[in-house]
């Protein structure tokens, strides 16, 4: 029904065509009709509608160019598995279920659409049709368990990097993982192990990269904490250079990171920190901690001086940075 939709508003790309045309035409009511139509803005179609005129097609949702992904890629092996979808409910699950299958280190799932795209501290991701890279990546780390958000920092090391390669924006990384522009979230990192007799087993890697999303696309409570490269770029982004060039740099990084360890790694991280030496405040499960963000450790932990000159190490929890 929704191609049958489409194929009729795209003969007239021009017109208004009546809900009544279309439901005469298709045999079924107009409820129906508009209901199709949600279904196809869910996907990313963008209509006019107007009272007693009818729909009109906008736009086409951008759909990734996947063969154009592979062409670009230089990696050993992140990547060169890619497992590419059209709506999932998250990356992340499709890829610890293709590890069950025996999917390798390197292994990638993208989708187009996630309609409950994970985000950290179990919120959710916004994830809507052909505007961002929503995609995951199967890893198996020779690292310590213990080590492993070790990984969620080299992520975001790698993501800012490849970021201010392609495109004018000044974007820094906010602990432990948030890349954000003129203090809004562009980008968020939220990584899944797997432990087996307190060994890591896999992790998975989930990167949410807003991309080319308008003011408009964002529900209102994320309209001013959120923003895209889109909006803060001025132009669109090509999403195919964007993931190529994220798995290039993420490859090199981890392979650093086995090599030589996490100190260049965290050099890295924290030169493109924007939390470090700041007056911060951390929500954390027990409660907040106010101080001075001093550094890293080696398991990743933000250590903070308190007012009192106590130093102390916060593991998980969400920063506000005080500008
Ligand atoms: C955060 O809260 O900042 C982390 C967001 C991570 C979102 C990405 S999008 C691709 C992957 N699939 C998910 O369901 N979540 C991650």
């Amino acid at each position: 029904m929704n191609e049958k939709i489409l194929q009729i508003l795209n003969e007239h790309p021009d017109r208004f065509i009546s809900g009544e045309f279309i439901s005469k035409k298709l045999k079924c009511s107009r409820t129906a009709i508009w209901k199709h139509i949600q279904e196809l803005r869910d996907y990313g179609y963008e209509f006019d509608a107007a009272p007693r005129r009818g729909y009109r097609l906008k736009r086409k949702p951008s759909r990734l160019d996947i063969p154009s992904i592979i062409n670009k890629l230089q990696t050993k092996f992140m990547g060169r598995s890619l497992h590419y979808y059209d709506k999932v409910d998250s990356t992340q699950s499709i890829a610890h279920s293709l590890v069950a299958g025996g999917a390798k280190e390197g292994a990638v799932v993208i989708a187009e659409q996630q309609t409950a795209g994970r985000g950290r501290m179990g919120r959710n991701w916004f994830s809507p049709a052909g505007k961002g890279v929503w995609l995951s990546i199967v890893l198996t780390p020779q690292i310590p368990l213990q080590l492993s958000p070790q990984l969620t920092l080299l992520v975001s090391v790698a993501l800012c990097r490849t970021i201010t390669n392609l495109l004018p924006v000044d974007i820094g990384i906010k602990w432990p993982n948030d890349l954000l522009i003129k203090g809004k979230k562009v980008s968020g990192i939220l990584l899944e192990s797997s432990t087996e007799d307190e060994r890591l087993r896999y992790v998975i890697a989930g990167i949410g990269i807003s991309v080319n999303l308008t003011r408009e696309d964002y529900p209102a409570e994320l309209q001013d904490i959120a923003t895209s490269l889109l909006i803060e770029s001025g132009s669109e982004v090509n999403r195919e250079e964007l993931i190529a060039a994220f798995l290039q740099e993420f490859e090199d990084l981890y392979a650093i990171i086995h090599q030589q360890g996490f100190a260049p790694i965290r050099l890295l991280w924290e030169a493109l920190s924007i939390s470090l030496h700041r007056p911060i405040k951390v929500h954390t499960s027990r409660g907040r901690v106010e101080g001075i963000a001093q550094s890293i450790d080696d398991s990743g932990a933000l250590i903070i001086k308190l007012k009192d000159g106590q130093e102390v190490k916060i593991y998980s929890g969400d920063v506000e940075v005080h500008r």
